[in-house]
């Protein structure tokens, strides 16, 4: 981890979602002064530490955006916040493009005029290359398949004019405790719902296309190094190896020791056989990695849910 005694603070929007409340129980774990911004759409109070401010508003408010960075007095602000349902995006564009797009453009602003130090923007690998028939590079020509995807996209453009210093994050499909089961990437959340209740876990396809599974953690590493560097930067974040989701039902069956049901449905109009990043242009810092093998990130996912349950 990085010295954080030269540093201010960093203020992480969606921090008390998913991923964010990993990036701030590690910022606070390290002893940086951290805050959040978030509407708690999907994301929970409960999912950060009690003594973290919680700023309770919406990134598509200047109001709040401003109240949120003057409070936290952010050097740094760590982009999380998004909506992040491939289906919503389909079913409401505007939506999407609102929180994704726009959103990101306030914030952005805001940082520009409070002469913010670094931006880290959380992107999506998984979205915008589409099918990667091989891991896909940062050169590899994008290709959403869905808007979500197209407005992570625009945002990124809209963080490379900003004129702030960034680190664009284009993360693969990202997994661990508090990931919800209705959001993007969710596979993992939903098998280990569903197997840890014993309960059929349904599969469009064959089960054989293949995912780039990536544990939290090596996610919230990628963002530590990404802050600490001044040049602008846009890193995928991976594991690089491909698993067939089939494969990784089955072992989270196992590590439950519960039988797994599978149940296979026609495959989904849209669904990609191969999601793959290549994580070498992160790892070529020597900071960074090896990922997490699956096996090892499935076992804390799963003692979490056993302690949980508890
Ligand atoms: N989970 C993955 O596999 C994955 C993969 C690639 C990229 N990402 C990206 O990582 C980021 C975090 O995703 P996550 O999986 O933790 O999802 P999440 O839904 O758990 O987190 C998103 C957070 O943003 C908040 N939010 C949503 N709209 C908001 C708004 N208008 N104003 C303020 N806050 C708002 C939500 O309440 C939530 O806390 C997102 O930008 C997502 O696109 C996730």
């Amino acid at each position: 981890m990085t010295d954080r005694s030269a540093l201010g603070g960093v203020l992480v929007t969606g921090g008390a979602g998913f991923i964010g409340s990993h990036i701030v129980e590690a910022m606070h774990a390290g002893g940086r002064p951290v805050q959040v911004l978030d509407n708690l759409t999907t994301g929970r109070a409960s999912n950060i530490p009690r003594d973290i401010a919680l700023h309770s508003g919406d990134i598509r408010s200047e109001a709040a955006i401003a109240a949120a960075i003057r409070a936290a007095q952010a050097d740094v602000i760590v982009h999380c916040a998004a909506q992040t349902s491939v289906e919503r995006s389909m079913n409401d564009p505007q939506y999407d493009r609102d929180v994704n797009e726009t959103g990101t453009q306030l914030l952005l602003d805001a940082a520009r005029q409070a002469s913010v130090r670094r931006f880290v923007f959380i992107s999506s690998g998984g979205a915008i290359y589409g099918e990667t028939p091989e891991p896909a590079s940062e050169d590899t020509p994008p290709s959403p398949r869905n808007f979500y995807g197209t407005h992570k996209l625009f945002a990124e453009e809209r963080v490379r004019r900003s004129g702030l210093s960034f680190a664009i994050l284009r993360p693969s499909n990202v997994y661990g405790p508090r990931q919800r089961s209705d959001a993007e990437g969710g596979v993992l959340a939903i098998f280990s719902e569903r197997i840890a209740g014993g309960l059929p876990v349904e599969i469009h396809g064959d089960g054989r296309q293949v995912r780039d599974f990536l544990y939290v953690s090596d996610l919230v590493d990628a963002v530590d190094l990404a802050i600490s560097r001044s040049e602008n930067v846009v890193w995928n974040v991976g594991s690089g190896r491909a698993t067939a989701i089939r494969d990784a039902a089955l072992i989270l069956a196992d590590q439950l020791g519960m039988t797994p049901q599978l149940v296979f449905r026609p495959r989904r109009a849209g669904d990609v056989d191969k999601s793959l990043v290549s994580p070498a242009l992160l790892s070529s810092t020597g900071r960074w990695g090896p990922p997490l093998a699956l096996r090892e990130g499935l076992q804390r996912l799963t003692e979490s849910i056993k302690t949980a349950a508890l």
